[in-house]
């Protein structure tokens, strides 16, 4: 097994043309190039809703930037269910198709070619109502189980009082479960809803989101679904366990139009004792190819107890730690699995943050499609400005290799650790018991509040110091004047 590193740099050039190479996919949609921008909850407005001037702006700078693919932030399927409280929703009302269909234009405007996809989540157990406020502080957020999700860095103790009092005052109560099988067949009418009306507003696609802990990954993990219950409708072949993944995949196949791309995301690993282990996710991958239902699977890994998808290690500039983060599972994978457009597209996601890094992994074929997150945050026209760019040189075609002034100190400050690396195990140096959901939230954070930004039509701001982002970005522009001014144009729908 190989995995792709950059110590092992191929001709620059090559590297460019593999990565501006085109992809089929099964449903004979094609990719313009390699490079996805990853689905990133742009940390825009509050009190959930559809996208508004900021995301516009935002996303006709992305738009702009050469990216094959771009994939939204989380669009929610329920408004009472957000997994922050800047997250968009959507709902089948007039209003959310103009404004989802007024940025799907301007996407297209600028370049016909990129393909625009929306991301439908549900946060499941994950939803806090005290952190949202889309719902009454005592209602439960909803899972398969009940349960509060465990936010001591995987149920080894870390964290410890601390994750105790942050994990009760963001979920008060613990989850209400879902007993009865009509409450799951309105949750998939909703994710098929979604996709309904984003394929009206002139996307080209939607990725159903079932990784990271959210409610879809909970039914699939043996630690929040203890007894899965079978649901109607569903082939007796159909492992229990994936029921209701199955029942959103194929309402989406038999509502949309083959055009309409169809993705899906998956955990390689939960990275938490009992939940989804490798060998659990590979059968999963393998069982939905056989469906034939996605053109498109995006991996990645972790969950709120060990966020392993915000390894903030893999935005180092050291070579040791340029990798990406889940390539030890997709280079196994990928191997058995047919290259599209026989087969579906594998999207990896995570650390992979330079071109010869980004080549490697598809010329070794540790995937077919590069998802890059963060860089996306700091330089919106990443592809063209720099990754497709023949007039940089490999050794400087590097994406990270910034740090987040202030970060050490609030990660201290507020109780954070660093999340898994990209074994999976924690980072004991820097963690010393802190809570890794901790830790990513503050990267995470800053790194929306650059997406802010560039919604308001400036660049991204590497001196940014944490602290100062939070004045200005969260206190001042989302909730003092952010909130009014919401209020005031919710009024006037
Ligand atoms: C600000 C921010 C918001 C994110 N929001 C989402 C999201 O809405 N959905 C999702 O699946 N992943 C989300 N992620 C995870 C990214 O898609 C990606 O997996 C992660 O950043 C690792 O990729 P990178 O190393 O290139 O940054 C988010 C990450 C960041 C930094």
């Amino acid at each position: 097994m190989t995995i792709p590193s950059a110590s092992n740099p191929g001709d620059s050039n090559d590297d460019i043309d593999l990565i501006a190479s085109r992809l089929t996919l099964p449903n004979g949609v094609v990719v313009p190039n390699r490079l996805v921008k990853a689905a990133m909850a742009e940390g825009i407005g509050l009190g959930g809703g559809p996208p508004r001037a900021g995301h516009f702006e935002l996303y006709r700078r992305w738009a702009n930037g050469g990216w094959g693919m771009i994939l939204s932030g989380n669009v929610q399927i329920d408004p009472r269910h957000l997994a922050s409280p800047h997250d968009l929703t959507i709902t089948p009302s007039a209003f959310d198709l103009k404004a989802y269909t007024k940025l799907a234009s301007i996407v297209h405007k600028v370049d016909p070619d990129t393909l625009l996809l929306m991301q439908i989540s549900h946060p499941g157990l994950q939803s806090s109502s005290m952190i949202n406020l889309s719902r009454w502080p005592w209602e439960p957020a909803i899972a398969p189980c009940e349960a509060r999700p465990d936010i001591s860095g995987g149920g080894d103790g870390g964290g410890g009082f601390m994750s105790w009092i942050w994990g009760h005052a963001m979920w008060p109560t613990k989850s209400r479960k879902i007993h009865k099988v009509e409450e799951w067949l309105d949750i998939v009418e909703r994710f098929v809803g979604a996709a309904v009306v984003a394929e009206k507003a002139g996307w080209d696609g939607a990725q159903v989101h079932s990784a990271h802990g959210y409610l879809l990954a909970e039914y699939l993990s043996p630690l929040t679904n203890h007894d899965p219950a079978p649901l109607p409708g569903v082939p007796e072949i159909v492992p229990i366990r994936l029921h209701l993944l199955y029942l959103i995949l194929r309402g989406i196949r038999d509502n949309t139009n083959s055009s309409f791309v169809k993705a899906v995301k998956i955990n390689c690993s939960d990275f938490v004792q009992g939940g989804l282990d490798e060998n659990q996710a590979t059968e999963i991958v393998h069982t939905v190819i056989s469906w034939q239902m996605v053109d498109i699977i995006e991996i990645s890994g972790g969950t709120y107890a060990q966020p392993a998808f915000a390894s903030p290690e893999s935005l180092k500039k050291t070579p040791s730690a340029r990798q990406s983060l889940f390539a030890h599972f997709t280079t196994s994978l990928l191997p058995s699995i047919p290259s599209p457009p026989e087969g579906p597209a594998i999207i990896l996601t995570g650390g992979l943050h330079d071109r010869t890094l980004i080549a490697s992994s598809i010329r070794d074929r540790a995937c077919d499609l590069t998802g890059i997150g963060r860089p996306a945050c700091m330089i919106p026209d990443l592809p063209d400005r720099i990754i497709l760019n023949p007039t940089i040189q490999a050794k400087d075609a590097e994406l990270g290799g910034y740090s987040i002034p202030g970060r050490e100190f609030m990660k201290t400050v507020l109780g954070g650790a660093n999340p898994a690396s990209n074994s999976g195990t924690k980072d004991r140096s820097t963690s010393k018991g802190g809570i890794p959901l901790v830790g990513a939230g503050v990267s995470t954070l800053w790194h929306e509040w650059q997406m802010c930004r560039i919604g308001r039509g400036l660049n991204a701001d590497y001196g940014m110091h944490w602290l100062r982002g939070f004045l200005v970005e969260e206190v001042w522009w989302e909730v003092l004047y952010g909130l009014p001014v919401g209020w005031w144009n919710k009024g006037r729908r």
